[in-house]
């Protein structure tokens, strides 16, 4: 079979214990994600591989990089399915979400009621990785109003948030939904968002994991976390959301 990459390892299923992955940005060519439908393809297979057995892809609907629209979105997923289908994943395509930024761009959306909500349930938001930007949590709070069920995307990965701070106190109080990387229980994106992510499971307050996978690199990154055996651990020991999507 085509393939990216040369394995240093064969993988493990450890991501059983989570069944779904519900986060991830396999629409070829419509954000910072995949580039082809071949590179999907070696995707949603390692998913497999590392033991997840059903996925919803999210991508970025972000203005002004990732101008996307829901129907567009809808129609380029129905394809990206048939041709994955074709070539003969044996992963479950459950559907398409989007992963929304909430920045100045997004108010006008919340007189949308097009969101791609995961599982049909969810809307998955996520922050600026740099900076904080004012009125975010109002924004969420007035979705909620609305009837929405929000996940924030990797909090571990926003560094102007203190982990146990009032801020993210705030958030979880107010009933937002946490959705680590799994690739940051391994360093993924650095020692301090792996800190983060291993506090906010002590505390609680995870209840969703996504892989975020984009390309070929993440799919290699999954493969060795699959053997690191404090990421099983965490897999067995918390009762994770995944499951129920
Ligand atoms: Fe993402």
């Amino acid at each position: 079979m085509f393939s990216f990459f040369k394995r240093k390892y064969e993988p493990r299923p450890i991501f059983a214990a989570l069944g779904t992955d519900m986060h991830c940005h396999l629409v070829p060519k419509v954000d910072d994600g995949s580039k082809c439908i071949e590179e999907s393809v070696e995707c949603l297979n390692t998913l497999k591989a590392v033991g997840y057995n059903k996925v919803f892809i999210t991508p970025h609907f972000c203005v002004p990089r990732f101008p996307n629209r829901e129907d567009d979105i809808l129609r380029r997923y129905e394809e990206m399915k048939r041709q994955a289908i074709e070539a003969g994943i044996e992963i479950e395509l459950a559907g398409v979400g989007g992963e929304y930024r909430i920045d100045t761009g997004f108010k006008p959306r919340l007189d949308n009621p097009r969101f791609l909500k995961v599982a049909d349930k969810y809307v998955l938001v996520e922050f600026s990785l740099h900076q904080q930007m004012m009125g975010c949590d109002e924004l969420i709070f007035d979705m909620q109003m609305k009837g929405y069920e929000v996940i924030l995307a990797h909090p571990e990965r926003y560094p102007y948030l203190n982990v146990l701070g009032s801020r993210m106190e705030q958030l979880k109080n107010q009933g937002v939904y946490f959705q680590i990387n799994v690739l940051s229980l391994g360093g993924f994106y650095g020692e301090d968002a792996k800190k983060r992510a291993y506090r906010m499971l002590e505390a609680g307050w995870v209840e969703f994991m996504g892989t975020d996978t984009h390309n070929t690199m993440y799919a290699q990154a999954l493969v060795d976390l699959s053997h690191d055996r404090k990421v099983e651990k965490v897999l067995e020991r918390y009762d994770f959301l995944n499951k129920t999507l």
